[in-house]
């Protein structure tokens, strides 16, 4: 663990530890991946303002997402198939996020259901929906989420089809694997990984499997996934999804001004500037290069937060100077849960919160509500 010191060395030892259809399946973009790319790569071109001789002392990193504290503002993504990168995956980083005081979001297509999560989570944790064709199932998720007590429904809104990933085509992938030789192959020689999903039920989409209607089993899971994303998601199914949650709403996938406009006038709290993690429209804009416009259009309206491409604790603060009131990492928790488990998932947190701490210090500040705009020398904004 002590030679452990950044999110790359955690993709690493997850590259190792984790059968490639499901390390790929993380380490993944759309097509030619320009966007998942751009979304690391922007960051870099963002500059700190260094500066000295000023008090450093007390610093704190507490803010508040959502109106609720967290002990930095980097919560946990949605991310499907979680389960299968480490066995019951989803709990593990639940308990994990829960420990260290961030908010954990579960996908709807994750392994383990709202309800595995819950019984091994003693504080609230986030459901993330996506809006499928069969309403009523839709509404079961929402009523399942507001009976495991979750504090916030994060709603989906950048996936009505599905972008191509190209590994995940080559690779076949599916949960759990088909057993073909080249899987047998990968698998057994990362018996880690397989002892851990042979100790455990938790196998296949069990938000789904056995809930929605026609889904008894897993060989209909697939033809049932494709046919289900909804192409006709509207604005207006924004409004009877807020009205059955009751609860916080956050809209996800949010990348230009027009409908962040849209977004912030639906009356939800926050909105996340996303694009999926650069899995759906290739050649999209990274999230931070159109952060700064996004915010400043709609800053004063709605809660703006922000994902994609964070891999340091220097790219929260980064995000923060540019108008997000929070963040979330994707992939930097799966490749600690796959290198790890739940012990990955807490080294992820904890190299992202030394780092912010530190380069808080060296620009200046004690409290990280306080960066803004002049904490950078320089910034980009999208043209
Ligand atoms: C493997 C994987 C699965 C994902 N699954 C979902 C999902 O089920 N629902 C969702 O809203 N977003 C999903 N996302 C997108 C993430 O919520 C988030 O937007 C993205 O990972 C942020 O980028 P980062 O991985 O660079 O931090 C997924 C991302 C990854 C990497």
């Amino acid at each position: 663990m002590s030679d452990i010191l950044t999110i790359a060395d955690l993709k690493d030892l997850a590259r190792r530890r984790v059968p490639k259809m499901f390390f790929d399946y993380a380490d993944s973009g759309a097509w030619t991946e320009s966007t998942y790319r751009a979304n690391e790569e922007d960051f870099q071109k963002i500059k700190f303002r260094q500066r000295v001789l000023v008090d450093m002392s007390n610093r704190s990193l507490e803010s508040t997402m959502v109106g609720q504290k967290v002990s930095m503002p980097v919560a946990l993504a949605p991310t499907g198939l979680t389960g299968m990168q480490h066995a019951d995956g989803e709990m593990l980083a639940a308990q994990a996020a829960e420990e260290f005081g961030v908010p954990f979001t579960l996908s709807t297509m994750s392994i383990c259901s709202i309800e595995d999560v819950a019984s091994v989570t003693k504080k609230p944790f986030w459901f993330q929906l996506y809006v499928l064709r069969d309403k009523d199932f839709v509404l079961s998720l929402i009523d399942r989420a507001k009976a495991a007590k979750c504090s916030a429904l994060v709603l989906t809104l950048d996936l009505q089809v599905l972008g191509q990933r190209h590994k995940d085509v080559r690779n076949g992938l599916s949960a759990p694997p088909k057993m073909t030789l080249a899987n047998i192959a990968n698998i057994a020689v990362r018996p880690g990984w397989w002892m851990g999903m042979a100790g455990t039920k938790r196998r296949t989409f069990r938000n789904i499997v056995g809930h929605a209607k026609g889904v008894g089993d897993v060989a209909s899971l697939s033809s049932w996934t494709t046919e289900q994303f909804d192409p006709q998601l509207s604005w207006k199914d924004v409004a009877w999804i807020k009205e059955r949650w009751g609860g916080k709403l956050i809209l996800k996938g949010i990348l230009d001004k027009e409908d962040a406009l849209m977004a912030a006038k639906t009356g939800a709290d926050a909105i996340i500037v996303s694009n999926h993690g650069g899995r759906q429209l290739d050649g999209a804009s990274s999230s931070i290069m159109v952060l700064e416009e996004i915010a400043d259009a709609v800053g004063d309206q709605i809660e703006v937060h922000m994902d994609g491409g964070i891999r340091s604790g220097q790219d929260v603060l980064k995000a923060l100077c540019l108008g997000a009131k929070g963040t979330y990492i994707g992939r930097p928790f799966l490749y600690g849960l796959g290198a790890l488990g739940k012990e990955g998932v807490t080294k992820a947190l904890e190299i992202i919160r030394k780092e912010m701490d530190i380069t808080l210090a060296l620009c200046g500040k004690r409290l990280v509500t306080d960066m803004g705009k002049e904490q950078l020398r320089r910034y980009v904004r999208d043209i």
